[in-house]
């Protein structure tokens, strides 16, 4: 019997590259996006409509692959936005929605999915993060926060549900190639705003890090491989050395020092 997969953000980047790789292996694939109707009909998997930010969508959704497939074995809670800009000037409304989608979204799905994973005995859930959910992130503020806290909530639920034979973790991206630079929101900086030149410098780094970033192969393979794991780790990072590293460096240098490395890093 082929495996049910529900994957969200799955007309565009990281989440289109893992629904088509994952059908490919002979999975049965259901990719979500907020207009299905936007895109093309992928060939080798359903689109179908949700809007984390649109909690009736969420049950929408998972009603019809159970109407369908009468199960779901694998949840991968992909979707997710950016949001850019000093924190001082962010307003409160973006942070939200920010939240909704990065967090409250992949959580309410969560909960949605949980009971029919319990009662099959069965079920894997990931969680696509970020490397900067372990590191604030200086102008990513607000993202960094909504992918820390999905992070340390898979930590909680993870131990919550291993019993009823239900895996789950998050996998970490570094820098990959894909439309999250566009589809980011932007804080409307002020024209006097203090932050403005230095703001500016970190942007063109950020962006030309997603834009130099790896292709989506790599992550894709490393969830297929996650999926196939018999005792899966809670958390995975994929990335270029560096942004792997940097995580590393987090834990063994002062912060004081980390902080300035960092800093260095945005603005040269
Ligand atoms: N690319 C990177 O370098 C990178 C690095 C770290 C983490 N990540 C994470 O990886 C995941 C995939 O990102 P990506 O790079 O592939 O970005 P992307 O190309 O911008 O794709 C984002 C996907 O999420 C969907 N989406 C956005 N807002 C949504 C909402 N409110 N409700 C439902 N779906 C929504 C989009 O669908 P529609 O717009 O069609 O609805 C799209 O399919 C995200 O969680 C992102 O934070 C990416």
């Amino acid at each position: 019997m082929k495996k049910v997969v529900l994957i969200t953000g799955a007309s565009s980047g990281l989440g289109k590259a893992t629904a088509n790789f994952l059908a490919e292996q002979g999975y049965l694939v259901y990719g979500t996006c907020r207009n299905p109707k936007k895109y093309e009909n992928p060939d080798k998997y359903q689109l179908i409509p949700l809007n984390l930010n649109e909690v009736n969508t969420i049950q929408n959704a998972v009603d019809i692959v159970m109407k369908n497939e009468e199960r779901i074995d694998i949840l991968i809670n992909n979707a997710g936005t950016g949001i850019i800009g000093p924190v001082e000037e962010l307003e409160m409304s973006a942070i939200q929605s920010n939240f909704e989608t990065n967090l409250f979204g992949p959580l309410k799905l969560i909960q949605t999915i949980l009971p029919q994973m319990r009662k099959q005995q069965n079920g894997f859930i990931i969680n696509i993060t970020s490397i900067g959910c372990t590191i604030g992130l200086p102008y990513r503020g607000g993202y960094s926060a909504s992918k820390g806290a999905l992070s340390l909530l898979t930590e909680a639920i993870r131990m919550e549900v291993s019993s009823f034979g239900i895996n789950v973790c998050t996998v970490s991206p570094g820098d990959f190639i894909s439309d999250i630079a566009s589809r980011r929101y932007y804080a409307p900086l002020k024209k006097e705003s203090p932050y403005n030149e230095i703001y500016k410098k970190n942007l063109k780094t950020i962006n030309e890090h997603v834009n130099s970033g790896i292709k989506p192969d790599i992550i894709v393979k490393k969830i297929f491989q996650i999926l196939n794991s018999k005792n899966p780790k809670v958390h995975y990072s994929v990335g270029s050395p560096l942004q792997k590293f940097s995580v590393i460096l987090k834990g063994i240098l002062p912060s004081r020092l980390f902080e300035k490395l960092l800093i260095l890093f945005y603005t040269n």
